[in-house]
């Protein structure tokens, strides 16, 4: 296939954005497309921001024509543990039909079927791209710039693929996208690390007061969390929407997941919990000794993560304050709580019947030979909020990814025959735009 020589090129730029390190390689990445942009006969803008570039490109050809505008991100998350992988993470490597690289899947992979989809496009359609180097680190520069460049953004549409298939085979279309809040909390006890000896007894011990915390964050019999306020805006689900959705195989995503029951909020079913229910997970916690062997001490600090998913119409930053309150409420006496908020991102809600949608569907049933399953996702992107109430164009999510794709972890891939299928879905659709359908 043509589309993949460059692609390869693509997934070997390492454009870590989390990582100093490779300031350059994201760059080098927003560059790269930028030239694959203008071989299209794009226009491009590299917009700089205090960390990593803006790329905006466009191709207006006829101002009576619509206009489409597609996002994506060019930066990937690190590819640590390295060991795992088989083959290095930029390297990418084609095993029985799917590309293995770190981004092969999240987001290059899926972002580069929108460019190759430009070849033989019909003039009767604008197309815009609006690409950045910090969607996982939470967008930080193109929530402002979105706010700041709303008229030149202006569209018909917004096309996205950052996200997964339901299954494979199945062509998916996307509904919804949970948003986040992220915080960081770190307690402290006394003024220094204690012999647990000659201290025990009396010196306060933040990893056992973490503990006391974390127990009353959610409720262990029902897995509702404890926070006060927390469901005030969650949004029920409509019987309607719920008929759209597939079924879910649950015994395979045990096999899947290698647990024997899932976890989470009782009263839901899996995909509610995955889609439509707010979730809150420690993801990282620390304090005390984690070396090999034994070291006897009372640690002053600990601290841990813990990332918030929301649903509409939850606010991260409300949510965010009302842990805040919660947890300096349950903080034992004697220990100092400090707080961080790391990022978020707002949830999302889309029209599944929207003009553009339909059109979708019908390029998606033509290429795959069978109509489009409608979902919605767990996973966040953080711009979709702000490009919906920004520009008012309806936005449809289009994942190419699957499931297994192993986002964010070792051994990422993206199956090629998505990529093919991608180009055609996508070709199909600006086909049917232009001849106003
Ligand atoms: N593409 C993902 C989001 C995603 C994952 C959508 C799975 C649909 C299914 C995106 O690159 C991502 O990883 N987002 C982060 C949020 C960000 C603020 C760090 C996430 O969801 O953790
Ligand atoms: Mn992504
Ligand atoms: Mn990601």
């Amino acid at each position: 296939m043509n589309a993949l020589e460059p692609l390869l090129e693509f997934l070997s730029i390492p454009s870590v954005s989390t990582d100093p390190a490779h300031k350059e390689d994201v760059r080098k990445a927003a560059l790269w497309l930028a030239e694959r942009l203008r071989e299209r006969g794009f226009r491009t803008e590299l917009h700089e921001t205090p960390l990593h570039p803006i790329l905006y490109a466009e191709r207006l050809l006829d101002p009576k024509a619509p206009t489409v505008l597609v996002y994506g991100h060019y930066d990937v998350q690190p590819p640590d543990p390295l060991e795992l992988w088989e083959n290095p993470p930029f390297v990418p490597t084609v095993r029985e039909g799917r590309v293995y690289a770190r981004g092969a899947s999240d987001d290059k992979g899926q972002l580069w079927a929108h460019v190759a989809a430009l070849e033989g496009l019909p003039a009767r359609v604008n197309v815009k791209f609006l690409v950045e180097g910090e969607e996982e680190i939470g967008s930080p520069s193109l929530l402002p710039f979105v706010r700041e460049h709303r008229e030149k953004l202006q569209a018909d549409v917004v096309l996205i693929s950052d996200g997964a298939m339901f299954a494979p085979f199945t062509p998916t279309l996307t509904c919804g996208l949970r948003g986040l809040a992220y915080l960081e909390v770190r307690l402290k006890g006394a003024r220094r690390d204690l012999h647990s000896g000659s201290f025990g007894g009396v010196a306060p011990n933040p990893i056992q007061a973490m503990g006391w915390i974390l127990s009353k964050l959610k409720d262990e019999k029902t897995g509702k969390i404890l926070v006060p306020g927390l469901y005030d805006r969650v949004r029920p689900v409509s019987e309607e929407e719920k008929r759209l959705w597939p079924s879910l195989d649950e015994e395979a995503l045990r096999r899947e997941l290698g647990v024997e029951v899932l976890a989470g909020e009782e009263g839901y079913s899996p995909l509610e919990r995955l889609w439509t229910r707010p979730t809150l997970d420690p993801n990282g916690i620390w304090g005390g000794y984690q070396g090999e062997g034994s070291k006897t001490v009372i640690p002053a600090e600990a601290g841990f993560k813990v990332s918030l998913r929301l649903v509409p119409d939850q606010d991260p930053e409300e949510v965010a304050s009302q842990v805040e309150a919660y947890l300096r409420e349950i903080c034992p006496p004697g220990y100092t709580m400090e707080i961080l908020r790391l990022h978020g991102g707002r949830p999302v809600l889309t029209d599944p019947f929207s003009p553009p949608m339909r059109l979708m569907a019908r390029a998606l049933e033509e290429v795959w030979g069978r109509p489009p399953v409608y979902t919605r996702e767990g996973g966040t992107i953080p711009v979709v909020a702000e490009l919906q109430d920004a520009l008012h164009a309806p936005v449809v999510l289009l994942g190419l990814g699957l499931p297994d794709d192993n986002l964010h972890a070792p051994n990422e891939k993206f199956d090629l025959v998505n990529l093919e299928k991608g180009i055609a879905v996508l070709k199909r659709f600006y086909e049917l735009l232009a001849r106003g359908d």
